[in-house]
């Protein structure tokens, strides 16, 4: 079928807006038309060409939620009408990985969806008669895209998915890493490093699990006053002195959850440097650059402190996201306040440019029925 997409022709260009084919579903495999996604830094990250395992040409797009609109052969779990949240991180729940229970990287579909392909190693898109590769297993620019059904999560139909998209990276990456990576204890001190919306997400998680003192550390007073609307009880600049700051206002000892959410290798040192001697555990969410070295000195690990990471919060998808999509539907998840802008996929450059400017949030895109 022929679909309009935002295809990455040329790093660095700005995204085009193409027809292109896409083939139906193989076996294990489902058509999703999409009904809205989400503007991640991982796409913009990729188009400027700063990655450098980033291909081209290929279809951007990762945050994608929609209904099933056709099954290819052997598919069980899912059906033609079922609202799914996309996911670059799959859930086969027969892996080694999986089985474990102890982690999220599932081992299933990871080479040829690190090659931009599909688990039978090709790929269901093209341009122009040439193959069009799929961006992290996803490729949610588009009108309609082609999954594994391993990487698809079922969630509750009676959700908007303009909120819903969210949940398929930057929000259950926050939430996800407060709620069951670093399972947040009742009545603790958090400090988050960096208020957008993987930050934001690990405030609201924090709050769920019932933390008394949720500090936010963002350089902007407006992301910094969003974060206590959603649940931080106090905000700080950061700088230099963070890590003295925080140790200031927490009877000396830092935090017991700290949560890093910018990327940036000298914030990761002070999320270690501000958890609590004997007991603070770290969690590192940001993706810093190629090559980039976190540096530790071990006495603070010898004193106790623990660091973690966890892509996409430590979230199972298929397990999780369904019931973070819950809660949303309870009213404890205010993803509607992350969404600062809407877009037609045709203006998808326009939320590159928005994230550049630190404007809003989220960009969010709908697609026309
Ligand atoms: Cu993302
Ligand atoms: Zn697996």
């Amino acid at each position: 079928m022929k679909i309009r997409a935002a295809v990455l022709v040329e790093f660095g260009k700005p995204l085009s807006i193409e027809e292109v084919e896409l083939d139906p579903p193989k076996t294990g495999e489902v058509l999703v038309k999409l009904e809205a996604c989400g503007v991640c830094h991982t796409d913009l990250y990729t188009a400027s060409g700063a990655d450098p395992s980033g291909y081209s040409p290929c279809v951007l797009g990762h945050e994608g939620a929609g209904v099933v609109a056709e099954v290819g052969p052997g598919v069980k779990s899912l059906a033609v009408g079922d609202r799914v949240v996309t996911l670059f991180s799959p859930e086969c729940g027969e892996c080694i990985h999986c089985k474990s229970g102890k982690t999220n990287i599932c081992l299933a579909i990871r080479e040829q969806q690190n090659l931009g392909r599909l688990p039978d190693g090709t790929t269901r898109l093209r341009r122009n008669g040439e193959e069009l590769r799929h961006f992290m297993g996803t490729s949610t620019f588009a009108e309609y895209t082609v999954m594994p059904e391993i990487a698809l999560a079922k969630v509750n139909p009676a959700a908007n998915p303009e909120a819903t998209c969210l949940l398929a990276c930057g929000a259950t990456t926050g939430i996800a890493a407060a709620l069951y990576k670093a399972e947040v204890e009742p009545g603790s001190t958090v400090v988050v490093f960096g208020a957008g919306l993987v930050g934001l997400g690990a405030v609201v998680g924090a709050k769920l699990r019932g933390a008394e003192h949720i500090w936010i550390v963002d350089p902007s007073k407006e992301r910094r006053d969003f974060a206590c609307r959603v649940g931080a009880t106090d905000a700080l600049e950061g700088g230099d002195d963070a890590v003295q700051q925080i140790l200031d206002r927490t009877d000396g000892f830092g935090a017991d959850y700290t949560f890093e959410a910018t990327g940036l290798v000298h914030v990761m040192g002070q999320a270690v440097e501000a958890a609590r001697m004997g007991w603070g555990l770290c969690t590192v969410l940001g993706v810093a650059g190629k090559g980039q070295k976190l540096e530790i000195i071990p006495r603070y690990l010898i004193t106790g402190r623990r660091v973690q990471g966890g892509s996409f919060g430590g979230a199972r998808g298929r397990t999780h996201v369904p019931k973070l999509v819950d809660l949303y539907l309870e009213g404890k998840l205010p993803l509607d306040e992350f969404i600062s802008h809407r877009r037609p996929l045709e203006a998808v450059n326009d939320g590159f440019e928005l994230m550049e400017r630190h404007d809003g949030i989220r960009t969010v895109l709908s697609f026309d029925s």
